[in-house]
């Protein structure tokens, strides 16, 4: 699973903790899982390439390095990765956003596609933000969206996985580099992950 990239970090350990608590209210919840989505966003980001650009600056104009951050599309899938939109682009404010949309069905987890609004990504970066991975389906499905739109790259940041789940998108695209910042146990009889943090997208918007 090479390219799944495990990000360990005691603030991310501190922030899954709260997410795992199901006192947290669901505005918590998303400011919680947008600090991860930041976090992951920095380590999936530490060796990228630079341009110079020239500046205004107190003493003058002068040369230097920056992102180009419109190269960047964050894609979060709909409803939970949707929190995950606001921390990323808080750190690149010119970068994009396209959105998916899908949900597993309950009875035989397959996910189904009801909104695609990702723009043609030739030549850009597209990062897709989910929470959660536990079959993997959802992310195998958003991964073969998004290839049709012809990224030069793809990256997935995603807050909690299952080793099912990670190893099938580790099988099916190795070349799509994923950061996790917490593998889990594993699945339940119902395709939950355990001990994870329950139904992401009910506990960020209150639904249940
Ligand atoms: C959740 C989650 C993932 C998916 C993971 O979404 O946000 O997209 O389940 O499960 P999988 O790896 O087995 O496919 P859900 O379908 O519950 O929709 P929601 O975000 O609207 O609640
Ligand atoms: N979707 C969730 O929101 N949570 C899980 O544990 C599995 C799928």
């Amino acid at each position: 699973m090479e390219n799944i990239i495990h990000v360990e970090h005691p603030l991310l350990k501190n922030l899954i903790t709260k997410l795992r608590d199901i006192n947290t209210e669901g505005y918590f919840f998303r400011k919680f899982l947008s600090e991860v989505g930041r976090i992951l966003l920095v380590e999936a980001l530490k060796d990228e390439e630079m341009i110079e650009v020239e500046i205004n600056t107190w003493i003058g104009n002068s040369k230097f390095p920056a992102l180009k951050e419109d190269r960047y599309v964050f894609i979060p899938i709909m409803r939970a990765g949707l929190p995950m939109l606001d921390g990323v682009s808080e750190i690149l404010p010119k970068s994009k956003a396209g959105f998916l949309a899908l949900k597993r069905d309950e009875e035989t987890l397959e996910s189904h596609l009801y909104y695609d609004r990702v723009p043609d990504l030739t030549n850009h970066v597209a990062i897709i933000l989910d929470p959660m991975v536990a079959t993997g389906g959802s992310l195998d499905y958003a991964i073969r969206v998004v290839k049709e739109k012809n990224p030069a790259r793809i990256i997935s940041l995603n807050v909690i996985g299952a080793p099912e789940g990670l190893s099938r998108i580790a099988k099916k695209h190795p070349d799509v580099k994923v950061y996790i910042a917490q593998i889990d146990k594993g699945l339940n009889d119902k395709g939950y992950i355990v001990p994870g943090i329950g139904d992401a997208g009910d506990r960020a918007f209150n639904t249940e």
